[in-house]
């Protein structure tokens, strides 16, 4: 925050040459890294003061990934602008961003690309909200999202040695390796790939775990056992 605060201040009277602020709500790549609820009320505090419009990336974590419709909820802050990508369409190719009213300049045709608007992706978009409602896919991402955290909290402490935290938002979460350890991500994701659980890294020390919304509690519970396993047959011995 001080850096921030100390880039604000060296700005010319002149605001505007800083158009906007852009940040996750949840770093995905950076590490599944929540954002902090104080840092994201001040630099929501700071764009108030100065006119600088604060956007937030939600393509990793909008559309119910959190447990809640949009990742920024969890931080209690209003975004100007936010972008959507991944989930808005489950897996059909679609991007959108949403702007409050006093910030939305585009009129329809002004911002065109050759896929923009295109009806199947428009109704497959459709359909995953629709679905998102009619199947409880939030309150499913928020329960599945705790007993994952759960569980990986247990793993984590049974392997102590080797893991520092776990964290996460609903469905986005990360188990962190110790920097001090020989055992990277890749390490887990590839010996959990052979026993049929699929994860990916965000980071050289960060397993990520990103199950579809509608996952079950015995999913969850299955995948938990082979993570389990695969942690004890990498740090024994
Ligand atoms: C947070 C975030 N923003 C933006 C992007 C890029 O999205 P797209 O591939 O839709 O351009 C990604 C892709 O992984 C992402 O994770």
């Amino acid at each position: 925050m001080a850096a921030l605060e100390k880039a604000i201040a060296t700005l010319d009277q002149d605001q505007r040459q800083v158009a906007a602020i852009l940040l996750e709500p949840l770093q995905g790549e950076g590490g599944v890294r929540p954002g902090d609820l104080d840092y994201f009320h001040s630099v929501r505090q700071i764009c108030n003061e100065t006119g600088i419009l604060l956007i937030l990336d939600e393509v990793q974590v909008g559309v119910g990934r959190t447990g809640k419709l949009w990742g920024h909820e969890h931080l209690g802050i209003e975004p100007d602008i936010f972008t959507l990508a991944k989930g808005l369409a489950g897996g059909i190719p679609i991007g959108a961003v949403l702007s409050q009213e006093f910030c939305s300049v585009f009129e329809p045709g002004d911002h065109a690309s050759t896929f923009g608007g295109n009806p199947f992706a428009c109704t497959a978009a459709l359909a995953v909200l629709k679905t998102l409602k009619t199947e409880n896919l939030l309150e499913n991402a928020e329960a599945r999202g705790i007993q994952l955290r759960e569980g990986l909290a247990a793993i984590a402490t049974r392997f102590s040695h080797h893991v520092a935290e776990v964290r996460g938002w609903g469905l986005i979460n990360g188990m962190v390796l110790k920097e001090e350890v020989a055992l990277t991500a890749m390490d887990v994701i590839k010996a959990a790939l052979t026993k049929g659980l699929l994860l990916v890294p965000a980071g050289p020390k960060v397993i990520r775990f990103v199950p579809p919304l509608i996952v079950s509690d015995v999913e969850v519970n299955q995948a938990l056992q082979i993570l389990k396993q695969v942690m004890t047959d990498l740090c024994s011995g």
